[in-house]
């Protein structure tokens, strides 16, 4: 990539089992078919102390309250802020399996308050584009390995798929919303060509800030 010119910032947001890993992994791989730099991320991103914490919650050997929570899976954002702006910069576009949205449809699905949620967000990398893979829980349910962590429960996941739908009705200038249950290829398609479109078009814009 030539100097000056940035990569993207691509988000895969969703429900539990909704494929956003299976998508981003193809993605990804596309890209570096095509000599473009890409490279995967994924929040929570478990390795670092906040994130064992984080870890421990999801996998239920640890309790915390919902805020406290709330604000570590925002805090696992923010400690990789400067990481992430670097790579852009050089850049590489990333593409990042859940992110800020992750942390306002869980936690107000839960019953926080939705603006409260979405406070500590600002200020936070603004994505060129989220994906949003849209299925019915129940369609996930059969997905593999699902139920094992704390909010793999169908009745939780309706609630989040609404909170999505907002967010989703909210910023649709930059989400592009799919159906979760078409062939893998098929989504992986036009997924591949809304991405194609996107990167001359950010590579001389500003990296923006949510808020
Ligand atoms: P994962 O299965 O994509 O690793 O995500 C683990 C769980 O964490 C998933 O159920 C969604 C949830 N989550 C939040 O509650 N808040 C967040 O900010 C993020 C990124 C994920």
């Amino acid at each position: 990539m030539s100097a000056g010119k940035r990569g993207a910032l691509i988000i895969f947001e969703g429900c539990d089992r909704s494929g956003k890993t299976t998508q981003s992994r193809l993605l990804v791989e596309l890209l570096k078919s095509k000599g473009i730099p890409a490279l995967p991320m994924n929040f929570p991103e478990r390795s670092s102390s906040i994130g064992q914490v984080i870890n421990s919650y999801l996998t239920n050997s640890k309790d915390l309250k919902d805020e406290v929570i709330h604000l570590m899976f925002s805090a696992n954002r923010w400690e990789h802020m400067n990481q992430m702006k670097q790579k852009l910069l050089e850049g590489h576009t990333l593409v990042v399996d859940r992110y800020s949205f992750s942390g306002v449809a869980y936690s107000s699905a839960k019953g926080l308050d939705f603006d409260w949620c979405y406070a500590p967000e600002r200020g936070l990398i603004k994505p060129d584009a989220v994906f949003y893979l849209r299925a019915p829980p129940n369609d996930l349910t059969n997905r593999g390995q699902y139920g094992e962590e704390r909010y793999e429960k169908v009745e939780f996941q309706s609630r989040v798929a609404k909170v999505f739908d907002r967010l989703c009705a909210n910023e649709a200038s930059y989400w592009h919303q799919f159906d979760a249950s078409q062939p893998v290829d098929e989504l992986h398609a036009r997924i591949a060509s809304i991405t194609e479109e996107l990167l001359p078009t950010v590579a001389t814009q500003p990296l923006d800030t949510l808020s």
